[in-house]
């Protein structure tokens, strides 16, 4: 993905993912052999905020995440993402919920939040950072508007570390993955089945989970950890914003 401003980063952000929504819940899961909803749990169990308090769930696309936010703490929750498509099913997807009274889902680019400094008790993200053109000022900006004390969880693809699952790996997403979006999708989830796995190993080529754990560390947060999922093809990352 030769893209080299935030704003062509975006736009090609929005391209993808316009096309997605009826069909994003499903096939997410379908594609991901039913892990994505327990990364999602993982991820999630970081995260532990008091009844009132407000979670900010950035990149919360259809909602998935802070639903369950939602449903596992008492908090209320803010979800921000770049794609309109993508919050309008988010909204149904709450509706349907039953938790309209508790998330609110907002239009935003995660390099630049439209919230106040230190506004959430907490915060989500998950599979943004491959998007954003600058991973380490997007963490800055993620943390700016985290309240010392709170607690940041995150969840990404990951490439399997271990060489016969990391062949396996190459085999699904670079034949498998695109075929199944073809029959189980169209077009658009062929585009996105191709895309996904060149995507995933070009980023941590870039950016290996070492460069990240020190860019989290650089943007505020201590305590940062990481758990590879599923042989690791899914990574959760937790860490804490400093001065508490
Ligand atoms: C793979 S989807 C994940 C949606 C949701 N978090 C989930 O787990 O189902 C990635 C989302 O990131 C959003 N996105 C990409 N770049 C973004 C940015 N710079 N700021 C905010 N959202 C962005 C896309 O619009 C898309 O909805």
């Amino acid at each position: 993905m030769p893209l080299s401003t935030s704003a062509e980063r975006n736009s090609f952000a929005q391209d993808l993912f316009t096309p997605l929504p009826d069909r994003y819940d499903r096939l997410a899961e379908i594609l991901s052999f039913g892990q994505n909803g327990r990364w999602r749990r993982a991820m999630v169990a970081q995260i532990v905020p008091a009844p009132g308090e407000q979670v900010l769930d950035v990149a919360s696309g259809t909602a998935g995440v802070a639903i369950q936010l939602a449903r596992r703490t008492a908090a209320r929750v803010v979800g921000v993402d770049l794609t309109e498509q993508m919050l309008r099913r988010g909204r149904v997807n709450v509706a349907r919920a039953g938790l309209g009274g508790r998330i609110g889902l907002v239009a935003g680019r995660a390099e630049q939040l439209p919230f106040p400094d230190a506004s959430f008790d907490a915060l989500t993200f998950t599979y943004l950072l491959r998007y954003v053109d600058d991973p380490q000022a997007t963490l800055a900006e993620l943390a700016r508007v985290v309240k010392p004390g709170g607690r940041v969880a995150s969840l990404e693809f990951y490439v399997p570390p271990s060489p016969p699952w990391r062949a396996a790996w190459w085999l699904y997403t670079r034949a498998l993955l695109p075929l199944g979006g073809l029959a189980t999708g169209g077009r658009e989830w062929f585009t996105v089945g191709r895309f996904l796995g060149p995507s995933i190993s070009g980023h941590y080529r870039r950016y290996p989970v070492s460069w990240t754990e020190q860019a989290w560390r650089d943007a505020g947060f201590t305590g940062v950890g990481t758990r590879p999922m599923s042989l690791g093809g899914g990574l959760v990352m937790w860490g804490t914003r400093s001065g508490g």
